[in-house]
């Protein structure tokens, strides 16, 4: 069914775009992947920090109130808020504290996850603590907010392009379904500069841009005027993410937890992201006149947050589940935390260690 619409899409241009074909198999509102009530955990396709255990999310939960209390900030939006489980560890954790928002909103593309969320926040009562409000417009968002997106950004439609000689190549997907390149002309779309390319790219090396990601903040941007917001996923700085190693690019796609590399194969039935270039996602913000002071590992950001303090370490399984958030061999290094933020006192001296100067 996805082949045939994705097919019937092509014919009409001979050739559609790579983030245009992303689009179509992760989000058709019928057969993208994303509508699926069944992708996340042990019996889906992947375990994001949220599910691994609840500490991540009441990580988040202290940082909400040190920043709510001093910024009078009452509204939480989370982008992308797959099960609801961070939403729901978070509130529990929130009114165990005294310390609730007034209105948390779920900011979701997939009518599918829509109903799966309201259904765990139904189950847990939790509308009974605070207001949750499900939007899919910008113009519907709070004008300040503690904002949260884990894991969000890696699956936003990206392009792919490669280094060609002098001057670089965009890719297409044809008919057939297989990847073209077609010369690219820079001055066709939003700037490259934004990336923080290296000038000696070798030849032949593939790269992501995602304008979706741009546009996703820029529209933010319009509607809210003081916002903390906190950007967890996994990537690298421009400077350590574009070495030889990956001159392939670094889509992937993961589908039973076992993960590929071609995006073109079982269409609508695997995840497909890639790295987050978190140079490129600072620019953005630098260029919407927000601050972006803050940026660490998942592992110091948990820390700092004291959650080892916070388990039973005679719990084998809990300690397990805290490995896995912050050892460098599992989520703790490769998963990074931006923090952005707009008309807002920042806790300055909180963090353990600030690597914002990577970016
Ligand atoms: C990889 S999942 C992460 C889910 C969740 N944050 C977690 O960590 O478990 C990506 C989520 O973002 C949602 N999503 C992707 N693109 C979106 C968009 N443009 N607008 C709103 N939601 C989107 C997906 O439907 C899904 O809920």
């Amino acid at each position: 069914m996805l082949k045939e619409k994705l097919k019937s899409k092509i014919k009409k241009s001979k050739s559609i775009s790579f983030s245009e074909y992303m689009e179509v198999v992760l989000f058709d509102s019928e057969h993208g992947f994303y509508e699926n009530k069944k992708i996340f955990g042990k019996d889906g396709h992947f375990t994001t920090s949220p599910l691994v255990s609840k500490y991540f999310s009441h990580c988040i939960g202290k940082n909400f109130i040190d920043i709510s209390k001093q910024n009078k900030i009452n509204n939480v939006v989370e982008f992308g808020a797959g099960n609801a489980k961070l939403a729901t560890d978070l509130i529990l954790y929130l009114r165990n504290q005294k310390n609730l928002p007034e209105k948390y909103y779920l900011f979701e593309k997939s009518s599918c996850l829509v109903e799966a969320q309201k259904e765990v926040i139904n189950n847990h009562n939790l509308d009974k603590s605070c207001d949750f409000i499900w939007i899919k417009d910008y113009n519907e968002l709070p004008s300040q907010a503690f904002i949260i997106a884990n894991e969000f950004f890696d699956c936003i439609p990206t392009d792919l392009f490669r280094r060609k000689d002098n001057h670089y190549q965009k890719a297409y997907i044809n008919n057939s379904l297989e990847l073209t390149w077609q010369k690219y002309d820079p001055h066709s779309e939003l700037s490259l500069d934004y990336l923080s390319l290296p000038s000696n790219l070798p030849n032949n090396y593939v790269f992501e841009f995602s304008s979706g990601q741009f546009d996703i903040i820029n529209n933010i941007s319009r509607f809210i005027d003081k916002a903390y917001f906190l950007i967890f996923d996994y990537g690298y700085s421009a400077n350590e993410l574009y070495i030889d190693d990956r001159i392939d690019g670094t889509i992937a796609c993961i589908k039973n937890h076992l993960s590929d590399f071609n995006p073109l194969s079982e269409v609508g039935n695997k995840d497909i992201s890639a790295f987050i270039n978190f140079s490129y996602l600072r620019n953005i913000f630098d260029c919407k006149e927000w601050s972006t002071k803050a940026f660490m590992s998942q592992a110091n950001y948990l820390l700092s947050f004291e959650i080892l303090d916070d388990i039973d370490i005679s719990e084998i399984n809990e300690l397990n589940a805290i490995k896995k958030l912050i050892l460098p061999n599992h989520m703790g290094e490769l998963f990074k935390v931006l923090i952005a933020h707009k008309n807002i006192n920042m806790i300055s001296n909180k963090f353990i260690r600030n690597d914002i100067m990577k970016l």
